[in-house]
């Protein structure tokens, strides 16, 4: 899956310029890959990582460098963070998991949880330019379902960040995997 260039790619985009004393959301941290990177790279920064799932967390807490990382067990419609608090939130792989309404939620929440002009970014599927991509697409989605990966095949993603009260998304990256077509966006809290 490129995990290691993909991951590298999103941790250089959420620390550019990266304000001191930054204050950085992992939504979906799984099993923390990329909050440790994170925390690693900017040591100033404090780094929150929140998952749903208590057995994932248990597995990032483990790892070496996850005492750098503040781990917390939440929802991403019902984040536990205060409002305006953060600097940048990230959502790795996560809303493709989510039907419309479960991204929505999410989305209002990051929202809520930054600053203004705070920074979201996300890695997540996007619309397949190819056949061979359109293939590897609907394979996922008969793993992980159509109701969270549809608005991804259809190119909707960026509509619904916007929707949520962000500026125009920016497409960063698009990498061919062998899952589907991996976007890189990102986009100021308006
Ligand atoms: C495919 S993993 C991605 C993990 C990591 N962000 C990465 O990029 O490797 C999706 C993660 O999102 C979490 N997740 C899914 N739905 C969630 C929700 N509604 N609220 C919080 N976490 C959720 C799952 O528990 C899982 O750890």
């Amino acid at each position: 899956m490129r995990e290691r260039l993909f991951r590298g790619r999103l941790a250089e985009q959420v620390l550019a310029g990266l304000p001191a004393a930054a204050r950085i959301a992992d939504v979906g941290a799984g099993t923390g890959t990329l909050a440790i990177a994170l925390a690693a790279a900017a040591p100033g920064a404090e780094v929150i990582a929140v998952d749903g799932d208590e057995e994932v967390l248990a597995i990032a807490c483990a790892k070496p460098g996850a005492g750098q990382v503040d781990w917390r067990q939440g929802l991403a419609a019902e984040l536990p963070l205060e409002d305006g608090g953060c600097d940048r939130v990230v959502l790795s792989l996560v809303l493709h998991h989510l039907d419309p309404e479960g991204k929505r939620a999410a989305l209002a929440e990051c929202r809520r949880v930054l600053r203004p002009g705070g920074r979201l970014h996300i890695a997540d599927w996007g619309k397949p330019q190819d056949p061979l991509m359109r293939g590897a697409l609907f394979a996922l989605a008969l793993l992980d379902g159509f109701d969270g990966i549809r608005d991804h095949a259809a190119g909707r993603l960026p509509g619904f960040v916007e929707a949520a009260g962000f500026e125009p998304v920016e497409l960063h990256d698009r990498l061919r995997t062998a899952a589907g077509p991996l976007e890189l966006l990102s986009a100021v809290r308006g």
